[in-house]
């Protein structure tokens, strides 16, 4: 009886529907806040106007891997995979085993895995699911409580699992952020969103395009 209840749940829309199903993953995310707080950073996940405003102007028709950093409950996973080509993958990695277990169990979705890691070994993880480069990486990394020279690698490591002019998308509530990431790309580009509690910034670092050959 119960099954067929939350069944019908999952299927209901409206405002009060969606309330209601926000609500789990919401608890999940503020249990592990209280637990690991300077890993996870946040006391609540994303607002919709944020996970729209950081995917907005990526180029979905040519993806053909997407890394996520950082899932958490899977905010900014779902609205990724409804864009995705159906020919696509996402992976997402992160270090807290109950996020990938639940994200795992909940997304039944042959182009999608969670993998239990840090970001600092995304060449390995991808290589190991038969990638060699990514188009896109997105984080929601706390890179100012990570520990020291954790952020730095993380930086390092993605630009080198980037394709050419590849993107690294950064949230954050801070510019700490910034000085990191201008060490290892050739290009970021500052924005934000305003209507995230707290306000967000948000940091689009370009890998730089390989360079012609001489004829
Ligand atoms: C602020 S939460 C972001 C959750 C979600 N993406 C959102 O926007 O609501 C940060 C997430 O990063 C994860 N994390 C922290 N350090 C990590 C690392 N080195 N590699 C991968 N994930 C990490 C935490 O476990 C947590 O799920």
């Amino acid at each position: 009886m119960a099954t067929v209840q939350v069944k019908k749940l999952r299927r209901a829309h409206g405002p009060v529907a969606r309330a209601i199903r926000s609500v789990k993953p919401a608890a999940t995310f503020f249990r592990e806040f209280v637990k690991h707080p300077g890993m996870i950073g946040s006391i609540i996940p994303s607002s919709r106007a944020l996970v729209r405003a950081v995917l907005e102007d990526v180029d979905w028709a040519n993806v053909r891997l997407f890394v996520e950093y950082g899932p958490g409950v899977g905010t900014f996973t779902r609205p990724i995979l409804e864009k995705l080509p159906p020919d696509a993958m996402l992976i997402a990695i992160d270090t807290n085993a109950g996020f990938v277990r639940m994200l795992n169990a909940e997304i039944a979705d042959y182009r999608f895995r969670a993998v239990h890691g840090s970001a600092a070994e995304v060449r390995r993880i991808i290589g190991e699911l038969g990638h060699a480069e990514a188009d896109y990486v997105l984080s929601g990394l706390p890179f100012s409580t990570l520990p020291a020279g954790v952020g730095d690698a993380i930086a390092a490591e993605t630009e080198r699992a980037l394709r050419p002019g590849g993107q690294f998308l950064v949230y954050q509530y801070s510019n700490y952020v910034l000085k990191v990431l201008s060490a290892h790309f050739a290009q970021v580009v500052r924005d934000g969103e305003w209507r995230n509690i707290p306000p967000c910034k948000i940091f689009r670092a370009y890998k730089a395009r390989a360079l012609a050959k001489a004829a």
